[in-house]
């Protein structure tokens, strides 16, 4: 489990962007959400120790950040950052994600299985030969996760992951977020697309100037009127609850809803 108990951040500056923020992760997906400013990088760069608290503390299974490395806080919450495409330097796939497991130390074979079933993970078995930068931007998106998965980390912190995909990769994405769920890992998932957010997220966290100013289901998140933080709410809501339907999370849901009303 990761804790944040009470964390404020104060840049220098005087910026406080964090204002005694408390919550904790576990094996779910937590979409961490809220406008451009209000805190969600920051909050993010504290689960790996990129950033120390200011005051308060956290806690990533029971290792205060504190007293911790950044590499080998690295080895549990894994950090996708937001534009990850403008980071590879390696000239194939395989190396690109050896590059971590390498610096581990870690033997020829281990850092052999690591990268097959880093890819395999994220659907790019058979990629190892390519070059990173001819990659689709799904396929670019999913190679980063795999760079970082190579560490095999617990939790995984994916910064807009889908923003400027189309929608063919962006599922590709979004497959992988699911599966690595499903697999065990704690998701920490900023982002600004609701539909994905309705897709795909467990919890809710919105954060608003610094502040937490919801924690909870997704259901209950998407009753607040969200205009007041910049975010839209998603398209099918909006027709389900113009037809009296419940709350539903996907076309499927939908169509489900719909017949059985139709039906005798
Ligand atoms: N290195 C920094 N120095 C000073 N202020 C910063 C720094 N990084 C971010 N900030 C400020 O802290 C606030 C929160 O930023 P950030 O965590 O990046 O928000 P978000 O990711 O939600 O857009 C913003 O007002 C931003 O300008
Ligand atoms: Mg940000």
């Amino acid at each position: 489990m990761i804790e944040v108990r009470n964390l404020w951040h104060i840049y220098e500056g005087r910026k406080i962007a964090l204002r005694d923020v408390s919550l904790t992760i576990e094996n779910e997906i937590l979409a961490l959400v809220g406008p451009n400013g209000s805190g969600k990088t920051t909050l993010a760069k504290h689960l790996n120790g990129l950033l120390k608290p200011t005051k308060g503390e956290v806690i990533v299974d029971g290792i205060n950040t504190k007293n911790a490395s950044v590499a080998e806080l690295s080895r549990i919450v894994g950090y996708v950052f937001q534009n990850p495409e403008h980071m590879f330097f390696e000239e194939n796939v395989f190396r690109e994600v050896a590059f971590g497991p390498k610096n581990l130390g870690l033997s020829k074979d281990e850092i052999e299985q690591r990268v097959r079933w880093a890819l395999k993970s994220v659907n790019l078995g058979g990629y190892e030969d390519r070059n990173p930068y001819s990659l689709s931007g799904g396929e670019k998106q999913r190679l980063a996760i795999a760079c970082v998965l190579s560490m095999r980390p617990r939790y995984l912190i994916l910064d807009e992951p889908t923003t400027g995909l189309d929608e063919k990769s962006a599922k590709s994405v979004k497959e992988v977020i699911r599966k690595l769920k499903e697999e065990g890992h704690g998701i920490m998932l900023i982002t600004h697309d609701m539909e994905l957010v309705l897709e795909l997220a467990d919890r809710v966290v919105l954060l608003f100037e610094g502040v937490k100013i919801f924690d909870g289901s997704v259901n209950e998140f998407f009753r607040l009127d969200l205009r007041n933080y910049d975010l839209d709410r998603p398209e099918l809501l909006r027709i389900s609850e113009r037809l009296n339907i419940g709350f539903v999370r996907n076309v499927d849901e939908f169509v489900t809803q719909i017949l059985e009303r139709v039906r005798p």
